[in-house]
Order: C-alpha cells, then structure tokens, then sequence
C-alpha cells in the first residue's frame, strides 16, 4: 500500500516537472497570473479601496514565495520566442541578475509574511513590495498595452 502509494506519489510529481518543461511559457504565465489576481486585492487593501483581510494578504504572500521559487527554471533557452510570451530577450541576456530577482522577491514575501499580524503591520511591511514586480518587468517584460 504505502509502496504504490509512494509510486503514485512520484509519478504525479514527474508528470508536473514534465508539463513545466513541455509548456513553460504557459507554466510561467499562469504563475505570474496568479501572483497578478492575488496582489490585484492587496493593493485594493493599500489604497484603503477595501477592508484589510489577513487571508488574503498572506495568501498573495504565499504565491509570491511559490513564484519566486518556480519561475527561474520556467525560462529555458527553448522558450524565447512563442506561446505569445512577453518575456524580453534581456530575461537570457542578464539571467543571473534576473533570478536575483526572484530570489529578493521570495526572501522579502517571507519577511512580510512572518511580520504582518494585523492592519498596522500591514502597512509596514507591505509598503515596498510592488516595487519588486514593477522593477522587474519595466526591464525584462515587453510593455502592455
Ligand atoms: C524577476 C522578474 C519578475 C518579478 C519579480 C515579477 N514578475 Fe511578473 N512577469 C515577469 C515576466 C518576465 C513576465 C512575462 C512572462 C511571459 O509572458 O512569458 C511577467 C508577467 C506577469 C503578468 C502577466 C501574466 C500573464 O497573464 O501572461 C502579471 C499579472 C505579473 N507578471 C504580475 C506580477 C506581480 C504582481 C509581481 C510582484 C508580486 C510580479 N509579477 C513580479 C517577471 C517578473
């Protein structure tokens, strides 16, 4: 039982590293997608446009932190063009730079998250973290319409 169990265990997970290599462009949009929807409602809650919710600031914290972790291995050299990616070339071009960045992104949700408790703390530590996200894409992602 546990045996198959473990078998079970390890072919899910290969079958996830498996669509992460085979599709990473969409692998990596639909992580950054997440971590948009969740920050979306935290930023709604920095600008006092709705109540402050403990849940929900962690859970985008949470996805930060997941994101961190997850996109440097979603750009191999294989996926610069296609899948309608607004990845920039720079992106292979300074890739130590821009996983540094993800790395700083993963370490300071991590921070904020130990450190918001409520409201007050909120406002703190929450202060810089979009910061992060603007940075990063005003070098390594093409400007949205
Ligand atoms: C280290 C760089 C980096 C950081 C940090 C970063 N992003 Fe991104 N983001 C990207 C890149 C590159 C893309 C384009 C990916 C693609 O199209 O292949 C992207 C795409 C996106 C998208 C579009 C996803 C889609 O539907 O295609 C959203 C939304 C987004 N990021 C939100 C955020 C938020 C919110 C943060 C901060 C919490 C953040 N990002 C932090 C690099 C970054």
């Amino acid at each position: 039982m546990i045996r198959s169990l473990l078998a079970v265990g390890a072919l899910v997970c290969g079958i996830g590293a498996v669509l992460a290599q085979s599709d990473p462009i969409a692998t990596r949009k639909a992580t950054m997608k997440k971590v948009g929807e969740a920050n979306a409602e935290v930023t709604k809650i920095n600008k006092g446009e709705a109540p402050f919710d403990l849940v929900k600031v962690q859970a985008a914290l949470t996805a930060m932190q997941g994101a961190a972790k997850a996109m440097p291995a979603l750009f191999p050299d294989n996926s610069k063009t296609g899948g309608d990616t607004a990845a920039l070339p720079k992106v292979w071009e300074t890739k130590a730079d821009f996983d540094a960045r993800w790395e700083k992104l993963g370490k300071e949700a991590a921070v904020a998250a130990a450190a918001i408790k409520d409201e007050a703390t909120f406002k703190v530590a929450y202060a810089d973290m979009g910061k992060n996200c603007g940075g990063c894409h005003e070098s390594y992602r093409k400007k949205q319409q």
